[in-house]
């Protein structure tokens, strides 16, 4: 199984200035099975950014698509609203009435704001059938609203993990959108408690985004022996600031022994857009 990872496009005022048509060729002319975006699709929440992400998603040909929320795209109180009409509707998991949560805004008050939706939060699994193998998504929101700092709520958490475990699947990956691993510009405040997730579900690949440049590590948790990948891709066209990497990565023969890791670096330069691609491993 293939995937090409996107993340970070900002669609709104911190969309770059590159050729959305030829990133997009560029794009297709890998063989991914399923095309995923780890969030900030938007760079503010507003309808008119999520009109465009929608528009830029429909020219890419690959049959399957998950993306999962960012913090930009919760920016105002209809982002999550605007995200399941525009970018991806899916099965969202709720707390049950006798839970008790914690994450700040995690319902905004429905006579205040007249939202159809006064949950916030966008977690869900998707289960994809890709040659011939059941591959789990597992999809978490660990973004507040209006706020950049990260945090994932507990009972979601607990909902998904009971769901997991009435399930049958080959390979659990996860996607969010905060970094699990090395937060130290915006703070993921209970990063903590979604690597215990990962370790005690045997998550293997992790991907997520949110700090603009590239970092791909492997973590191993000694004392449960529990290894994982971390793939924190860069941003797949921001306004071109100087610490940003323009990048999107493609991974071959997922959870297979021939895997391997291409990273595709794209710059703007006179008017035209230069690819460079290296393979990592
Ligand atoms: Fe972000």
């Amino acid at each position: 199984m293939n995937i090409l990872h996107l993340s970070d496009l900002h669609f709104g005022p911190r969309h770059w200035d590159g050729d959305d048509d030829v990133l997009i060729e560029k794009i297709n002319s890998y063989p991914a099975d399923v095309v995923i975006d780890t969030g900030d699709t938007t760079t503010d929440g507003r309808e008119c950014e999520y009109v465009e992400a929608r528009k830029f998603f429909d020219k890419i040909n690959c049959e399957r698509f998950v993306a999962v929320i960012g913090n930009h795209d919760k920016r105002n109180t209809v982002g999550h609203e605007l995200f399941k009409e525009y970018i991806y509707n899916s099965q969202v998991f709720y707390p049950s009435a006798h839970q008790r949560t914690e994450k700040q805004d995690l319902f905004m008050d429905r006579k205040i704001t007249k939202l159809k939706e006064n949950f916030t939060d966008v977690n869900f699994l998707e289960l994809l059938t890709i040659d011939r193998k059941k591959i789990l998504f597992i999809c978490i929101d660990n973004n507040l609203v209006r706020s950049n700092h990260g945090f994932v709520e507990e009972s979601i958490l607990c909902t998904i993990e009971e769901k997991m475990s009435e399930m049958v699947y080959d390979l659990p990956l996860l996607l969010t959108h905060y970094p699990l691993l090395g937060t130290d510009m915006d703070l993921f405040m209970n990063s903590r408690r979604l690597i215990d997730f990962v370790n005690s579900k045997k998550i293997e690949h992790v991907f997520c985004g949110h700090d603009h440049f590239l970092r791909l590590e492997n973590t191993c948790d000694l004392y449960i022996n529990h290894r994982f990948d971390h793939f924190m891709c860069g941003t797949t066209a921001s306004a071109n600031r100087p610490r940003d990497d323009n990048i999107f990565l493609f991974y071959e023969n997922v959870g297979d022994n021939n895997f391997h890791l291409y990273v595709i670096r794209f710059s703007y330069k006179d008017g035209c857009l230069e690819f460079k691609e290296e393979k990592i491993r």
